[in-house]
């Protein structure tokens, strides 16, 4: 049995994993040799993740969180996806081990964040660039570098945004996960932050009615343009098929580029709107000559960092022992 500290602050380190949405849709469940992350789709979003997706990225990302943190006290890991039954798991086994090397990403764990700001002009080094696609372990990381390659994302970002962004119901679930001022996104400790989007606080009735008006098609659009035209690079994450354990996988992959982007001084955030379409990820796949199915869609560049989102309570994830 792993202690009951150790089991805590493995939880507190993957926690802090990002979340489509900050949905944090994980339960952590431990057991004898060590524990289990488990989907807690109360937490999904049946508009802009039907497949669920992304729910599943989101749990590789905590689950590889949860590796690293349990390497950095000690423990060697063994990983076990049961996607076969009904009741989807990821089980981490923990076995204590003096000889095992803290991983150096875990240092980062607290410092990554979703950066939505403009980037500099300035180029990464390819020695970075070739840090950054070593993670990618069996999920292809491919780079599009300078604006004449990033802009051929451009008409997929616009017409995958147009799509959500008319859609009623895309913009109602988008507007319950929105925390509109510091005060709610601390209480709630999940969702969206304005502050994180640079967007200035307000209130839930006034932001409502702000995001329901002014947050349109043409607005979105132009935000999603300009941080295109301010990126220093795109990567795109393609796996060879659309399975969950692909979706999985991508997590893992992607959270170890995250931290290692974060070591490098890098910031990133997502444009993955072409990615979650259907036509348009199957034409952006034809026309960009990908050799995948695209699972996200991450842009990369200097800035400074934003405000940090929020978590939920550590007791809210965690699943007693029956
Ligand atoms: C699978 C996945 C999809 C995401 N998609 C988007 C997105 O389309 N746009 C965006 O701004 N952020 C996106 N995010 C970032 C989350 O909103 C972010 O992780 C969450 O708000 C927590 O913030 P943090 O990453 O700064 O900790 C995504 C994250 C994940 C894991």
């Amino acid at each position: 049995m792993i202690p009951d500290d150790i089991f805590l602050k493995i939880v507190r380190s993957a926690v802090k994993a990002p979340s489509a949405h900050n949905t944090q849709p994980w339960l952590f469940k431990k057991k004898d040799d060590g524990f289990c992350i488990i989907p807690d789709f109360s937490r999904s979003l049946p508009v802009a993740d039907p497949e669920q997706r992304e729910l599943f990225i989101s749990l590789g990302c905590a689950a590889e969180t949860a590796m690293i943190a349990a390497g950095f006290y000690g423990y060697r890991t063994v990983l076990n996806i049961n996607a076969f039954s009904t009741d989807f798991s990821i089980k981490i086994s923990l076995q204590k081990d003096d000889t095992v090397e803290h991983p150096e990403l875990f240092s980062y764990i607290n410092v990554r964040q979703t950066t939505r700001n403009h980037y500099a002009d300035k180029p990464i080094l390819s020695e970075d660039i070739a840090a950054l696609k070593n993670v990618g372990d069996g999920i292809t990381i491919r780079f599009f570098i300078g604006q004449n390659e990033i802009q051929q994302f451009s008409p997929f970002v616009a017409e995958a945004n147009a799509i959500q962004m008319s859609n009623p119901k895309f913009k109602k679930e988008l507007i319950q996960w929105v925390c509109f001022s510091e005060k709610e996104a601390m209480q709630k400790g999940d969702g969206l932050y304005t502050a994180c989007s640079g967007m200035p606080a307000m209130g839930r009735m006034f932001g409502s009615f702000a995001f329901k008006n002014f947050v349109t098609v043409r607005s979105e659009n132009k935000r999603l343009i300009s941080q295109l035209e301010n990126t220093a690079a795109v990567a795109i994450f393609t796996t060879p098929g659309n399975e969950l354990e692909h979706w999985v996988k991508t997590g893992m992959v992607f959270q170890r580029f995250a931290l290692t982007a974060t070591k490098l001084g890098l910031n990133h955030s997502y444009i993955n709107s072409p990615c979650q379409i259907p036509q348009v990820r199957d034409r952006m796949m034809n026309d960009l000559g990908l050799d995948g199915f695209p699972q996200l869609l991450i842009r990369l560049g200097y800035s400074q960092k934003m405000p940090f989102s929020f978590r939920r309570r550590i007791n809210d994830v965690i699943l007693k022992v029956s």
